[in-house]
């Protein structure tokens, strides 16, 4: 592993516009769990529970979903791995950090400069009138009374501003616009299964730049990888840091 990481720190250091492309493998340190890994959401839920539809037809069962998701959101501080990005932020070696995730943990860990693809559970907003309340608050509101919070001045019902399954992703044209400037992109935590985010990754190899994919299991791009850590996120970035 240690051949790898180093490799994967001397292209780092020769880079000019590095930037990182994370998934929620790298929050489950942090006790969120993610989709697909082996304890992931979607072996026990039906992703159509985070889907603009389900919301539409069952928004008391769709609020009851994010309520379980958003106790382990909640609680939930920041992990080494986060603090090392923000780190490499910090003395110019990462440019960006663009993020499937919508736990704010890179925020919170110190990263200034992230783009949430799928935005963040921060906020609410009322389908109808767009009207904005804490998250915290709408999810109160339903543990008290089992039912979809409403919004307080038309009456129709709140929902996470995060992207659900069946809208566009946010800010995908800025993401796409700057991997197109990056000559590097270290992957951390990610299947890459999910499109049109697993395009970032690819977009900085395809025209000449290094990909670096730090992920527990295999993923669709690892064979057009430079290099392909297979380690959890939180080790290899303690090392990535330690090696420069
Ligand atoms: N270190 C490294 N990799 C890890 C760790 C860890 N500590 N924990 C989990 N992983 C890996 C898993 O093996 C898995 O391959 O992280 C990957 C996470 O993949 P997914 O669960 O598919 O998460 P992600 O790629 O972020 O999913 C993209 O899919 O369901 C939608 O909106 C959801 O944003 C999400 C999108």
């Amino acid at each position: 592993m240690y051949d790898k990481i180093r490799k994967a720190v001397e292209l780092l250091k020769g880079s000019i516009h590095a930037i990182a492309f994370t998934g929620a493998g790298i929050s489950t340190e942090s006790n969120i769990p993610d989709f697909r890994g082996n304890q992931g959401l979607w072996r026990k839920f039906d992703p159509k529970m985070a889907s603009k539809s389900y919301f539409k037809e069952d928004p008391d069962g769709f609020w009851n979903f994010y309520a379980q998701r958003y106790e382990a959101i909640a609680k939930a501080v920041p992990n080494e791995g986060h603090r090392v990005l923000a780190k490499l932020e910090e003395i110019g070696l990462l440019k960006y950090i663009v993020t499937q995730n919508i736990d704010r943990l890179h925020i919170k860990g110190g990263s200034k400069s992230v783009i949430e693809l799928h935005g963040n559970i921060l906020m609410s907003h009322c389908e109808s009138c767009f009207s904005e309340k804490f998250t915290d608050e709408c999810i109160e509101e339903f543990k008290k009374n089992g039912k979809a919070p409403r919004c307080k001045y038309c009456g129709d019902y709140m929902r996470p501003s995060v992207v659900l399954f069946e809208e566009p992703v946010r800010l995908i044209d800025l993401a796409m616009e700057i991997a197109c400037r990056s000559d590097y992109c270290i992957v951390i935590g990610s299947s890459l299964v999910v499109y049109p985010a697993a395009l970032i990754p690819e977009i900085v190899k395809r025209q000449g730049g290094r990909l670096v994919i730090v992920n527990l299991e295999p993923t669709p791009l690892d064979c057009i990888a430079d290099v392909v850590i297979n380690e959890r996120a939180s080790v290899v970035l303690k090392k990535i840091l330690e090696f420069l």
